[in-house]
């Protein structure tokens, strides 16, 4: 294929043209909605750094995720911030917690849309950790027990899918095994498999309020300069059970993404991350890009990349998009 027997632009004259080459096309079908549930009554408290985003309670919560059916996204994933936090991050098994309450009232009032639920401590900590501290150091088995139980309260709940991310070791057999043990063999665990210590958490932190007060995540996330080990993390992973796979961040790790849609047989979703999200907005706010081609480049890229399924803030407006 050489010029001037092969010109490229020969199929790029028009939108037609376009259309019919098109390797990769976004469907809202692809999309998950993260949302998060505050306590109280009659809340909706704006997320600063996330516009758009808000700290919903129960009954904001439910009209939110009914907006977010009827625009035909399949799913939420759904993140707790509780009245108290403590040591042991005991709000998150909880039977009466923020997220087994919202689950409840999601399913009964809306129950055609998934309902997945994150599985960490990091917003139920007095500490800000994603599991038990050992002193200054985050422990992981023990930390797997009270994984496991908030996974299985979430499942006694209604959940359709469990997601845990506190990036301890051996966290998905724990869940799995507790999961069944309790005769939920039949929920599916999506596991945050390779998640990296990234600063595009940021914005999250402000919104889930689960900012560690000391130290940082470095001893469980992964490094970022790292490839090898991702393609280990999620190893482990699927044989442990899982039975979709997660990559997170998603812009600044393409490569990792497409790597592990090669190595791997299993639905892959990506994480597009608050501080990616935050960047576009904030760009938009200031006049620099054209937010909304941004947005849909950034999510088209990642499902180039080999993403069958994105976890964004962009999903209704995506959604809406898409739809026309
Ligand atoms: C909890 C958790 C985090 C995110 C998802 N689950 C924060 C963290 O690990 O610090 C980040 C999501 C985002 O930035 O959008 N462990």
């Amino acid at each position: 294929m050489n010029y001037p027997e092969y010109r490229p632009r020969r199929l790029r004259k028009n939108e037609n043209f376009r259309r019919m080459i098109r390797e990769t096309s976004l469907s809202v079908d692809d999309l998950v909605y993260p949302l998060f549930v505050t306590a109280g009554k009659k809340l909706k408290k704006p997320i600063d750094s996330m516009p758009g985003n808000f700290q919903m309670s129960l009954d904001y919560l439910v009209k939110e995720v009914k907006i977010t059916k009827d625009l035909g996204i399949p799913a939420v994933l759904l993140f707790g911030i509780p009245e108290k936090k403590d040591e042991e991050g005991s709000g998150a098994y909880d039977r009466g917690g923020i997220i087994q309450r919202a689950v409840r009232e999601i399913k009964d009032a809306v129950p055609d849309i998934l309902v997945i639920t994150d599985v960490c401590l990091c917003e139920y900590t007095s500490h800000g950790h994603c599991g038990l501290l050992d002193g200054d150091h985050v422990d992981n088995d023990s930390t797997l027990e009270i994984l496991a139980e908030t996974a299985v309260s979430h499942a006694e709940a209604g959940a359709d899918m469990v997601a845990p991310s506190a990036m301890m070791d051996g966290q998905v057999l724990a869940i799995r095994d507790a999961l069944d043990e309790d005769g939920f063999d039949d929920l599916p665990i999506m596991a945050y498999s390779a998640k990296y210590a990234s600063s595009f958490y940021g914005p999250f932190r402000e919104a889930a309020e689960g900012a560690p007060q000391f130290g940082d995540r470095t001893t469980y996330q992964m490094d970022p300069p790292n490839s090898d080990e991702a393609m280990r993390e999620i190893t482990l992973d699927v044989e442990e059970g899982a039975d979709i796979i997660m990559v997170k961040p998603a812009l600044v790790y393409l490569d990792i993404i497409r790597r592990a849609k090669e190595e791997f047989d299993l639905p892959l979703a990506a994480y597009n991350v608050s501080g990616e999200f935050s960047m576009i907005k904030a760009a938009e706010t200031l006049g620099w890009i054209d937010g909304t081609r941004a947005m849909m480049e950034c999510l088209t890229s990642i499902k180039r990349a080999g993403a069958d399924i994105i976890i964004t803030y962009f999903a209704k407006e995506a959604a809406a998009l898409l739809k026309g």
